[in-house]
């Protein structure tokens, strides 16, 4: 039997720091609002690097960090729903940029959810035997999609990257993965695409932008969080007591309180760096479990929770041991 394992992890955010106060001057909000409600303090955001850049810099460091070279990848997965161009895909571009052999790469959507999404289909490809080595990625430029006349999004969405390399084990690391949909909620976090055109010759269309249902998203969020975590503690050999860290996408602190509130765990059990970061999307979980490490929140060994949730509605999470 083919297992999985964490070889190796990386991350990067733009230089561009955005505070609450820098945002307080362009729309009706303020540093009390938005620490007290979402626990968000700077996010960083992007000056001049497109999503495939932020990637790249992810990438290379996750190469080092597992001492495997860009050669010997032979899958890339990258999740973003904020992608340079609509096609070629990220991983596409990304397969050029570091010189890997013809391999596969593609992109997942699943929004926030999305690294996880991606994390379970390079795990499955990898345990099916055909693939190696993959490079599995979330990142995001979502300042380019967000109404910074909008208090209610523009508080929240910032830009980054994490990256991830796994690989074989002798023994399970990567020990189960959950992902989930239920498409009749899509309404609570969307984007629209360019609209069909009302006459094929009609020459401009009106830009979309994120729109969201906080307190709709919020609810959802707080239920699905906990169900995901006991899912995954029931569905394996695990009990909370083994489980050193719970790496939950940062989409709000309060989220990640109640959460904690909810399956009894100390909050010093749940990982957070929404403070300087906001809501990166998919790029959130591999960033945060990136500095759980680097931070040495986690070390070789260590047993982990993560888990995300967000548009589609989609969320799902993983349980495994570093
Ligand atoms: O990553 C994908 C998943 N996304 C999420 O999980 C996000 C989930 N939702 C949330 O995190 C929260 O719902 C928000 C942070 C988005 C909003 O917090 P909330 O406590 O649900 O606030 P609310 O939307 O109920 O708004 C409360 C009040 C409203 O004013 P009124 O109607 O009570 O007068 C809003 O207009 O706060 C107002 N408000 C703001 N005030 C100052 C909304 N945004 C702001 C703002 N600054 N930026």
């Amino acid at each position: 039997m083919i297992h999985t394992k964490i070889l190796g992890t990386g991350s990067y955010v733009p230089n561009q720091i955005v505070s609450n106060f820098d945002l307080e001057k362009l729309v009706d909000t303020n540093d009390e609002w938005i620490q007290s409600r979402t626990g968000i303090i700077n996010r960083r955001v992007t000056r001049g690097e497109n999503t495939s850049e932020l990637a790249y810099k992810a990438a290379i460091k996750a190469l080092e960090d597992a001492q495997v070279n860009a050669q010997d990848i032979d899958l890339i997965i990258v999740a973003t729903v904020t992608g340079d161009y609509p096609f070629p895909a990220v991983a596409q571009i990304l397969q050029r940029r570091l010189n890997c052999n013809t391999i596969t790469a593609f992109d997942v959507n699943a929004a926030c959810t999305g690294f996880i999404y991606a994390l379970n289909v390079a795990d499955k490809m990898i345990r099916s035997g055909s693939y190696h080595k993959a490079l599995v990625i979330g990142a995001e430029t979502l300042t380019k999609y967000t109404d910074y006349e909008d208090r209610n999004t523009c508080v929240l969405f910032a830009d980054a990257a994490g990256a991830m390399v796994i690989g074989k084990a002798e023994t399970p690391h990567i020990e189960k993965i959950v992902t989930y949909a239920k498409g009749d909620l899509e309404g609570l976090l969307k984007m629209e695409g360019y609209p069909l055109k009302e006459n094929f010759k009609t020459p401009k269309q009106k830009r979309p932008f994120i729109e969201m249902q906080g307190t709709e998203v919020f609810k959802f969020a707080t239920s699905v969080l906990p169900e995901v975590v006991n899912t995954l503690i029931n569905e394996t050999e695990y009990t909370m007591e083994d489980v050193s860290l719970i790496v939950a996408h940062q989409a709000n602190k309060r989220i990640i309180d109640k959460s904690a509130r909810v399956l009894k765990v100390p909050i010093e059990k749940m990982f957070m760096n929404i403070d300087q970061y906001g809501n990166t999307s998919a790029a959130s979980v591999p960033l945060a479990i990136d500095e759980a490490i680097r931070h040495h929140h986690l070390k070789r060994g260590d047993v982990f929770i993560t888990v995300a949730f967000g548009a589609g509605l989609t969320w799902g999470g993983a349980m495994i041991r570093y």
